[in-house]
């Protein structure tokens, strides 16, 4: 097995910054971006229930209307790909019934014999917490995906822009979210850096190891 060591590991993670100028005449290779879309798949959640949808903007049209809704921050259409990080925005029984038979499917079992699981879920996401709460769980959960999207293109050699800076109910709106049962989290525009892109040689402003973190 082929694996990185750590000093590739940590260079990478130097290497990759929240690019503010793509390349907009670079663009992924299918392959890569195929490989990206699998990590976007593979990300773990709690309970392993997967409360989101990713959007990949292909239609420059909608890149350039979303735009208009994320303070006019140009990787959204400079970038070669844009994702949108859709969060389940009030996630139900249907939903972990639907990941039941999923996982029963996978693992070739009945969904009988996931009752214990499914109970559990039920009980600690959907009955357990009210809709803000339940919200703000499949969020955290969203967000986990950004992380393992940009990592991961770091890993590859693409460049990553995760963005908070755009109108969530204007992009709900844009992409008919809403009616998908979904609200927009984060995005991610994805891609290669523009040489002029100065931010890419600012030296990273990270609080030190020791005080972050703590060896109980
Ligand atoms: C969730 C999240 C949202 C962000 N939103 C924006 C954004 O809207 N616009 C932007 O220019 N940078 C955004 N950033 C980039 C951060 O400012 C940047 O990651 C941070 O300053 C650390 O710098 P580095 O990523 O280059 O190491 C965001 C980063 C994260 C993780």
């Amino acid at each position: 097995m082929k694996i990185i060591d750590r000093h590739q590991l940590i260079d990478q993670l130097n290497w990759r910054y929240a690019t503010k100028q793509f390349d907009p005449t670079l663009k992924i290779s299918a392959q890569d971006w195929a490989a990206l879309e699998e990590a976007l798949v593979l990300t773990p959640s709690s309970i392993g229930l997967q409360p989101w949808t990713f959007l990949v903007i292909d239609d420059p049209t909608v890149r350039a209307k979303l735009l208009l809704a994320s303070y006019g921050q140009p990787q959204v259409v400079d970038a070669s790909h844009l994702v949108v990080f859709a969060t389940k925005a009030n996630y139900s029984i249907a939903d972990v019934d639907a990941h039941i038979r999923q996982a029963a499917k996978v693992r070739g079992v009945s969904v009988e014999s996931l009752d214990g699981l499914r109970s559990m879920a039920v009980r600690s996401v959907v009955q357990g917490m009210n809709e803000t709460e339940r919200r703000n769980w499949a969020v955290n959960q969203t967000y986990i995906a950004l992380g393992n999207l940009v990592t991961s293109a770091a890993l590859l050699g693409i460049d990553a822009a995760p963005m908070e800076g755009f109108e969530k109910g204007r992009y709900d709106d844009l992409l008919g979210l809403k009616a998908r049962g979904l609200t927009a989290s984060v995005l991610a525009a994805v891609g290669y850096r523009k040489d002029s892109d100065k931010y890419a040689s600012a030296p990273k402003v990270r609080f030190p190891r020791a005080e972050v973190v703590l060896h109980v």
